[in-house]
């Protein structure tokens, strides 16, 4: 495999768009572009990442992008793996690029949702997990990750301040964060007096429905790209999958795509969870970044419960966790989550991240689910 490296990182700001999808992201890829110093020309795949286009009637995105661009030959092709699909179009992209296939490739997520109400967006969300033995039930996301938070609730003495740690320190990031959608704190009170939403979870425990586009530049050291920040090095991009159903699951304490993603990924990079700086974890519940630290092998079964509590994820803490503001404050705009979680430790590693910056970081990881883990990338990114 060759050295790969990401050469640039960009998104809009999360949130409601009045763009379509199809101008928002070719906006950014158009970005990337210009930051990875590249000539169009030299793309040799566009990777898109959209699970909703039917939504705004614009699917086939690709070739959209790529006609904006000025590079209508190229080819692109859309990959869909739910909430992980823009993670999964970068692990396509690194494979591509890394096998020698093509020398650089652009990756592009996108999602509009916002012109949708709640309940429409709910209903369409839920078609990605298992339709008849979930959704055709009643079952939603908030509803499913409610049921793995009441499981973990059963299981170890959890108080409702352990999840609220998660969604302060979550709000406290993005308030810093100019490309995220909530950028404001919310205190302990305002957690506890929010509604339920689906029980244990409260509104403040949700991820928001969100809008948004990130683009990535991938490329291989012999492309000599003279980009205008410092490259990170992919030394891991790990891909798992699982059994769908949660009750088919033999345990509901934990997403077990993660720990495999997360076996291959630290086998991958040589490396051990102790070299990890910061991480970037799919938070779209309060409950999933307590798991997601976890599964990844940062703290025991049951460990992770007290980490936000105690200030260890903070971002000056011993580990931070989303210094971004993670899905639940910087937004879940679905198909740009991954790459979004890839703009933020690119920002971060190149001293691009203002106040909410984490200092001396060598080394990151970015771990983004699919639904309630039937899908799961993990990328290990370092500074060259
Ligand atoms: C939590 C949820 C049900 C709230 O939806 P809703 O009740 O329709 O909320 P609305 O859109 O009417 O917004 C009401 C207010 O709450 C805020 N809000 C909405 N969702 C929020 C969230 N997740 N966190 C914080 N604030 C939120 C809105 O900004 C709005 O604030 P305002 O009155 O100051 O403008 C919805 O955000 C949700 O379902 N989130 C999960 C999405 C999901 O499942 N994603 C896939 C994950 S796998």
């Amino acid at each position: 495999m060759r050295e790969t490296w990401v050469v640039a990182a960009t998104s809009n700001r999360f949130g409601r768009s009045t763009e379509s999808a199809r101008e928002s992201a070719t906006r950014v890829a158009r970005e990337a572009i210009e930051q990875s110093g590249l000539d169009p020309k030299a793309i040799g795949q566009t990777f898109v990442a959209n699970c909703l286009g039917f939504a705004e009637h614009q699917a086939h995105v690709g070739p959209l992008i790529n006609n904006g661009l000025g590079i209508p030959d190229v080819p692109s092709v859309t990959v869909e793996s739910a909430c992980s699909s823009s993670s999964a179009a970068l692990h396509e992209a690194f494979v591509h690029v890394a096998g020698g296939f093509v020398d650089a490739a652009l990756v592009v997520g996108v999602e509009r949702v916002m012109q949708m109400d709640s309940l429409k967006a709910t209903s369409y969300f839920a078609d990605a997990a298992d339709y008849p033995f979930e959704t055709r039930n009643g079952a939603t996301f908030p509803g499913l990750y409610a049921t793995l938070a009441a499981a973990y609730a059963a299981k170890y003495p959890t108080r409702p301040e352990m999840f609220g740690a998660v969604a302060v320190k979550n709000h406290a990031n993005a308030a810093r964060n100019p490309h995220a959608h909530f950028q404001k704190e919310i205190s302990m009170e305002t957690y506890l007096s929010s509604p339920m939403i689906a029980s244990p979870l409260r509104l403040y425990d949700c991820c928001p429905f969100s809008d948004g586009a990130a683009a990535l530049v991938i490329a291989a050291k012999e492309a000599s790209p003279r980009p205008r920040h410092e490259p990170l090095v992919v030394r891991a991009s790990a891909r798992a999958g699982a059994v769908t159903a949660l009750q088919d699951r033999p345990t509901l304490l934990g997403l077990p795509s993660t720990r495999v993603a997360a076996e291959k990924a630290f086998r991958q990079a040589r490396l051990e969870p102790r070299a990890i700086d910061f991480l970037e974890v799919h938070d779209c519940f309060t409950i999933a970044e307590m798991l997601a630290l976890e599964d990844l092998g940062f703290f025991p079964p049951g460990g992770a419960k007290d980490a936000a509590l105690e200030g260890v994820t903070q971002r000056d803490g011993k580990l931070p966790v989303n210094p971004s503001g993670g899905l639940k404050a910087k937004g879940h705009p679905v198909g740009a989550t991954g790459a979004g979680q890839v703009v933020e430790i690119f920002e971060q590693m190149n001293g691009l991240a203002g106040t909410r910056g984490v200092p001396h970081a060598e080394t990151a990881l970015a771990h983004n689910v699919g639904a309630t883990g039937g899908s799961c990338s993990v990328h290990i990114l370092s500074r060259r």
